[in-house]
């Protein structure tokens, strides 16, 4: 229920041996497969480093990828270690990692700096483009034992699913320490512009305005904590038990009656 989301095609190329294999899977998630760069809009193509999403007012530029394939930008978040403020909403300065629920991968930056600190992270996105990156991303790494990062172990396989849906569905069987959601929200009286990776997240997904609703699933489903990325000058979509803050981001905590 996202509004204003964006439709993504899949662009194939002629030369590659991939190309059956992702025209079938892009009929499965239900992207339009095309083999020139579109006139308009966003899509997907492979190259030698994997999936990569483009724009077609920028086809020659670098793109964005899950942040799996990204290796840089990931030792860099991981530098933030277990003080930085996504790990203190986690509360892994005092606390052994835990199993974590990310249910807004996006492209899997903070599923990532999340694994590579210890937890054991699922990551679920419901955009078709941005959950083929990260699947991508992932049977890449799988593929190569040489090049997995010594957390791969606490990598487990993304969900393409609605969070909400999948939580409710078979609840039983879904137990999480902790459950994520960094929902994307109009920014509120923004001084400069987004930088590119936000600008297209939030062209390509939307709004997230059903994010309340998954907090309430979330806050029901979580055995210790449910932690929300917001903008720091937003309104909390309820009143939070803990918050850690940012320089331009804040995480509200909601303590869960097991905690
Ligand atoms: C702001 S982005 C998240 C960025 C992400 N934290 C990262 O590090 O790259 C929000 C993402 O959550 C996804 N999303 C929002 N609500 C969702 C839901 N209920 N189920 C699955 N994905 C959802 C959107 O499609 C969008 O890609």
């Amino acid at each position: 229920m996202t509004e204003a989301a964006a439709a993504v095609a899949w662009r194939l190329g002629a030369d590659r041996v991939e190309s059956a294999r992702d025209r079938q899977h892009a009929a499965t998630l239900g992207l339009t497969p095309i083999n020139d760069v579109p006139a308009l809009g966003f899509y997907i193509e492979r190259d030698d480093d994997g999936l990569v999403l483009r724009h077609a007012a920028d086809p020659a530029g670098t793109g964005l990828r899950c942040a799996l394939a990204d290796t840089t930008e990931l030792a860099d978040r991981q530098a933030g270690g277990r003080r930085s403020p996504l790990a203190r909403a986690f509360g892994l300065h005092r606390h052994a990692p835990m199993r974590v629920l990310d249910t807004t991968a996006g492209l899997a930056r903070d599923a990532a700096t999340l694994a590579s600190l210890g937890c054991d992270v699922t990551a679920i996105e419901r955009q078709p483009a941005l959950y083929a990156l990260i699947e991508d991303a992932t049977q890449r790494i799988h593929a190569t034992p040489e090049q997995r990062p010594v957390w791969w172990s606490h990598w487990q396989w993304p969900v393409h699913a609605d969070a909400a849906d999948w939580l409710s569905a078979d609840a039983g069987q879904k137990a999480f320490d902790a459950i994520y959601i960094d929902p994307m929200f109009a920014s509120p009286r923004r001084k400069s512009a987004p930088q590119k990776a936000l600008a297209w997240l939030a062209e390509l997904a939307g709004t997230d305005e059903d994010a309340p609703a998954l907090l309430e699933i979330a806050r029901a489903h979580a055995r210790r904590r449910v932690v929300v990325k917001q903008h720091a000058r937003a309104e909390p979509m309820a009143p939070p038990d803990l918050q850690i803050r940012g320089r331009a981001i804040r995480f509200d905590i909601y303590l869960t009656p097991r905690a």
